[in-house]
């Protein structure tokens, strides 16, 4: 207890929390402003600037809320839905789940459909479903993590757009590590996490929402009971009002903007971090970071697959930042994953539900996204493997990972 903190290094290749630029964590340990300090106060507003650019939107509301990306998630959707809205999911993994769980505590009425875990909807199934329904709302993740698939939302936005129905998305383990266009695919909330491809620690959740979302949250907003003028005024806006104080987008708004009425105390390092993160996103430039995780991918599925081992889940809709790895018949996957760790200080993760001991998964997000880690993962990972009496097609999972990139120098060249 009385020595200092002590921490391991590590090379985390999870679909997060990942590893952090050194710049990130420096950024974070600068000293403490006032939360209204002009000084703070600029910062905030840059991060929103960064952040529509990072999201790829015009919309004038981009701002994280603090707590991980579930908090995210559920201001917006606590925010949007009231009791007995009809809410559809079309789910195709854990976080489909997490989106119904949230809906329903909100006293949404959600129609739920569902895919087999490893594959994505056609477009076509949820604007059918959409058609058949008429729900206020469709809310869907666009990458899932538990089954390293990506749903295509363009055709969906557009349907939606058409048919007067919100469109809110899960896009915590896309934005930063592939195209995530919130206005041309027509969406109409997004929520994001700081700890994957962001690359910053874990504890804000960015989201963005147009005025079609606006109009609703200025419908039910709610003034705190000490600011309203009269008792009168504080009854009349009951009915509709948003049920999280902490999560009202509505006051949460008036923090971010000129105004700046006090709701929260600004999570003050967070903030930093999260300023850092998005600065080093946009000097890398988002097409160089897609083309990163992208390479980074490639090479490592090269090299899993010349190692001998199988992916799981539909090839074409393949998640780009998570790659899921069939454990082999007989191979204990939690003890494999143990050795990578102890005695590698290499982290890859296990899996949920129906998944759970079937598949182990890992993440190129972020920082942690790197050609090093890459090779690293695979020499560790082919090691005790072989450790384990696993069949592999021994030393070539890491040069197929080298062929990947060696052949991207040359082009690059
Ligand atoms: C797709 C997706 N949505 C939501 C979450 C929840 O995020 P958090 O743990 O930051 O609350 C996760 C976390 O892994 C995720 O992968």
């Amino acid at each position: 207890m009385n020595t200092p903190l002590q921490i391991p290094a590590r090379t985390i290749m999870t679909p997060g929390p990942v590893e952090v630029d050194p710049r990130v964590l420096k950024a974070m340990s600068s000293s403490i402003l006032g939360q209204f300090d002009p000084s703070f106060t600029s910062l905030m507003n840059e991060t929103m600037e960064m952040l529509r650019e990072v999201l790829q939107t015009s919309n004038h509301w981009a701002f994280p809320v603090d707590g991980t990306s579930r908090a995210g998630i559920e201001a917006m959707l606590c925010s949007v839905i009231e009791e007995g809205d009809k809410v559809l999911i079309p789910s195709f993994g854990r976080f489909g789940g997490l989106l119904t769980e949230i809906a329903e505590r909100c006293g949404a009425d959600v129609h739920l459909i569902h895919c087999e875990w490893g594959k994505v909807f056609e477009p076509n199934d949820v604007i059918k479903e959409m058609k058949r329904v008429n729900p206020k709302v469709v809310a869907m993740v666009h990458g899932d993590t538990s089954t390293g698939r990506v749903q295509p939302l363009k055709e969906i936005g557009y349907a939606c757009r058409e048919m007067g129905v919100l469109l809110l998305v899960d896009a915590v383990a896309t934005v930063a590590g592939t195209e995530v266009k919130t206005d041309e695919w027509m969406i109409d909330g997004l929520i994001t996490g700081t700890q994957k491809c962001i690359s910053v620690p874990a504890g804000m959740a960015p989201l963005t929402y147009n005025d079609r979302i606006e109009k609703i949250l200025l419908e039910r907003k709610s003034i705190e009971k000490g600011l309203v003028s009269s008792e009168q005024q504080r009854l009349a806006q009951k009915d509709r009002r948003i049920q999280s104080n902490y999560l009202d987008l509505s006051q949460l708004q008036d923090y971010w903007s000129p105004a700046r009425l006090n709701h929260h105390t600004e999570a003050t390092t967070m903030l930093y971090g999260l300023h850092e993160g998005l600065r080093i996103i946009l000097e890398e430039g988002l097409a160089n970071r897609y083309d990163r995780h992208q390479k980074n991918e490639q090479a490592l599925v090269a090299g899993l697959e010349a190692m001998g081992l199988s992916l799981f889940g539909d090839k074409a809709s393949k998640l780009p930042t998570v790659t899921c790895v069939t454990i082999p018949e007989g191979i204990n996957g939690d003890s494999v994953r143990s050795m990578l760790l102890d005695d590698f200080g290499i982290e890859i993760a296990s899996s949920f539900g129906p998944l759970h001991g079937k598949i182990w998964r890992i993440g190129t997000m972020g920082y942690s996204c790197q050609q090093r880690n890459v090779l690293l993962t695979l020499a560790a990972l082919e090691a005790v493997l072989l450790r384990h009496k696993a069949k592999l097609h021994v030393g070539e999972g890491v040069q197929a990972a080298l062929d990947i990139y060696k052949q991207s120098e040359k082009v690059e060249a």
